[in-house]
């Protein structure tokens, strides 16, 4: 593998691609060139291959995907599209160019039906649509066998694009009362935590010695429910409302979610030596940004 001189990050207009955007500063020696589906369509063929005739990287970040989970049940063919098909494709360019790909993938190609925080090497059994077509994108790059790292990442949010944090706020502001499911446990991931260290692991590869292909998980370190996670976000915030506990039987979603989704991070933290920031810590931060 060539050292690692120009990067590409595809989705740069979502929270991963936006955080990962206002790390370019901390790294001088490389050549960043961000991306949103106008330049790089990752749903069409021809816009993929025409890009990449005119365009080369020494790694790509693709940390664009279709992330819209329950609509991803009636829009499968884009979905698989797009997270499994280009990222084949991507693959397949990275293998031809040389290139280190990095890839984003998440918790929800397991089932849930675990009680100790998954390994990379688990057996998947993804749910829901979202999550076959990711398994099929990571599977699809294990088989190409190009130069890759893939990181499975769960509850992303940030200050950017729609997530969780930004959802409650929203509706704390507007409600005195909020019914949030409490039998879904995983770890939310401050995406400025996994830019971070998605740059130290590509950065990891221009020393030989450090650098480590393989399948990684990621997340903030702890554990929560989706309610343990609103109560903190309106603490944290200073948000006056009362949050509901209910079960997933009482919040009935087109896609189905796996109850218990967390990771095991032993893996990345070990080879890549990551220090990885306590959730709450790292909500605090986004939450400072927010307000
Ligand atoms: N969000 C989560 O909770 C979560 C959890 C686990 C894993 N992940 C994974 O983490 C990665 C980053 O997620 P995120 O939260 O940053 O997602 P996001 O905010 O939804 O951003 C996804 C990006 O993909 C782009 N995109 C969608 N279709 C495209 C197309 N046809 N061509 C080019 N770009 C396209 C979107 O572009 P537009 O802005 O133009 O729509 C958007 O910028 C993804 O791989 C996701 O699967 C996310």
């Amino acid at each position: 593998m060539p050292k690692i001189k120009t990067i590409l990050v595809t989705g740069e207009k979502g929270q991963l691609g936006q955080s990962l955007k206002t790390l370019v500063s901390e790294y001088p020696q490389y050549d960043f060139t961000f991306t949103g589906r106008d330049q790089l369509d990752l749903a069409c063929t021809e816009s993929i291959d025409d890009y990449f005739t005119k365009n080369s990287f020494d790694l790509i970040i693709n940390c664009a995907a279709y992330t819209a989970v329950d609509k991803a049940e009636e829009q499968q063919a884009l979905a698989n599209t797009i997270n499994h098909l280009a990222v084949k494709h991507l693959a397949e360019i990275s293998k031809k160019n040389n290139a280190l790909l990095v890839h984003i993938s998440t918790d929800y190609v397991f089932d849930g039906t675990s009680y100790k925080p998954y390994v990379e090497n688990d057996v998947t059994n993804p749910q829901s649509i979202y999550g076959k077509t990711k398994l099929k994108g990571e599977q699809a790059i294990q088989a190409i066998g190009c130069d890759a790292v893939i990181i499975r990442t769960s509850w992303v949010y940030s200050e950017y694009g729609n997530n969780f944090v930004k959802t409650m706020l929203r509706l704390g502001h507007d409600r005195e009362q909020l019914n949030v499911i409490f039998d879904q446990i995983g770890s939310p991931t401050y995406a400025a935590d996994l830019a971070t260290s998605i740059l130290a692991v590509a950065d990891s590869f221009n020393n030989e010695a450090e650098g480590q292909l393989g399948l990684y998980h990621y997340s903030n370190e702890g554990v929560c429910s989706w309610y343990d996670f609103a109560k903190a976000i309106f603490e944290l915030s200073n948000t006056q409302c009362i949050v509901s506990a209910i079960e997933t039987k009482d919040y009935p979603t087109p896609a189905k979610r796996p109850h218990y989704s967390l990771l095991n991070k032993a893996k990345i933290k070990q080879h890549f030596k990551i220090n990885i920031p306590y959730w709450k810590d790292s909500l605090q931060l986004c939450l400072n940004k927010l307000q």
